[in-house]
């Protein structure tokens, strides 16, 4: 009777650590690829992302959204995806 509880305990360990491992893949992935969206194929050194939100004073996610998409260098970046600003959102850590 109670070896055989041990043993459930020790196939739910199992299990516990086998979610624990693929929840911690997938979430370093996530980390990984956040490092090489498009806007950095661009933006880098010193053109980069970090730069141009200090110089234009961006505060917030739409503010990049809006430059992005209607200010006076929307035409450099037709290419880039809503996925990419996205992404630069969250690597700028704009709200
Ligand atoms: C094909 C190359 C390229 C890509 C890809 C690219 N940019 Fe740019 N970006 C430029 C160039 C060129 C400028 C203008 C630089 C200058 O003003 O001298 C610019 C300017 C900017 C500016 C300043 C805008 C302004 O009005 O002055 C911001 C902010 C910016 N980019 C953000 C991004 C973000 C975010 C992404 C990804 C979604 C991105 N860029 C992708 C080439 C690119």
């Amino acid at each position: 009777m109670l070896r055989q509880k041990n043993s459930i305990n020790h196939y739910f360990v199992l299990v516990v650590i086998l979610i624990a491992t693929v929840l911690y893949l997938q979430y370093s992935s996530e980390n990984t690829t956040a490092e090489d969206f498009k806007c950095l194929k661009c933006h880098k050194g010193k053109d980069s992302l970090e730069k141009y939100v200090y110089e234009k004073n961006i505060k917030t996610a739409e503010e990049l959204r809006a430059l992005i998409r209607k200010g006076p260098k929307a035409g450099l970046h037709v290419t880039s995806t809503d996925a990419d600003i996205e992404r630069a959102i969250i690597y700028l850590n704009l709200k």
